[in-house]
């Protein structure tokens, strides 16, 4: 399973990018709001430069709801750099603007996935990525990482070449279990990438190794 930063912030991206372990970046609006974020022109400038840290996919999200607005608006943000994904809704509008838009290519990931259905439909719509949120079914009491697994087990056995891209995720268990359940991708937010990194054992091993190097003394 591989690995995005879910993050508008260059400062992680950057750090993250260093550790080698992360292939992609998902933006949506509220991570972009968080880093100070209020327009289009801000958001261009702020995608092309996570797009010239990072080498694989950069998802960026459309703002507007409308078919037609949201077509133009996916067709803007596909030009600011080549590693660009474009984020559609699962919203009617959205099925149409992504089976316009990946008929031109355009490579698109189908966010706010909350169904198998809506999964089936984003896919047959043409996405190249579907974003199933774990985090808030879990919070409206649904098995969020049980839809994970089901798009998976569907998409594989009628060879459906649409990833999974886990997302919502909002504890280092849920990448666990993401894994288990056959995601291709989980988006993480930084604060879970430390987490992810971070074992008390391992530290205190560290220490100990230091300590017993450090006690031989030498005649
Ligand atoms: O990748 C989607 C993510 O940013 C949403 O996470 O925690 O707001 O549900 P959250």
């Amino acid at each position: 399973m591989d690995l995005f930063l879910d993050t508008a912030n260059l400062d992680e991206i950057r750090q993250t990018v260093r550790l080698g372990v992360i292939r992609g970046v998902t933006t949506n609006p509220s991570l972009a709001a968080k880093e100070g974020i209020g327009d289009l022109r801000e958001y261009r400038r702020a995608v092309q430069e996570i797009c010239g840290i990072v080498d694989g996919p950069v998802s960026a999200e459309v703002i507007a709801t409308e078919l037609e607005e949201m077509v133009r608006q996916a067709r803007e943000i596909a030009s600011w750099a080549p590693n660009v994904v474009v984020k559609l809704p699962s919203t009617l509008s959205g099925f149409e603007a992504m089976s316009v838009l990946s008929r031109e290519g355009l490579r698109i990931n189908q966010t706010l996935c909350f169904s198998v259905n809506q999964a089936l439909l984003g896919a047959h719509a043409g996405a190249t990525f579907v974003s199933p949120f774990v985090g808030r079914l879990d919070d409206e009491g649904h098995d969020g990482m049980q839809v994970v697994g089901d798009i998976v087990d569907v998409f594989r056995r009628y060879n459906i070449g649409t990833k999974v891209l886990a997302a919502s995720i909002r504890h280092p268990l849920h990448c666990v279990a993401a894994a288990k359940a056959g995601a291709h991708i989980a988006t993480v937010p930084f604060k879970v990438l430390l987490q992810m990194a971070h074992h008390p054992l391992t530290d205190v091993g560290v220490a100990r190794f230091a300590q017993d190097w450090g006690r031989v003394v030498k005649v």
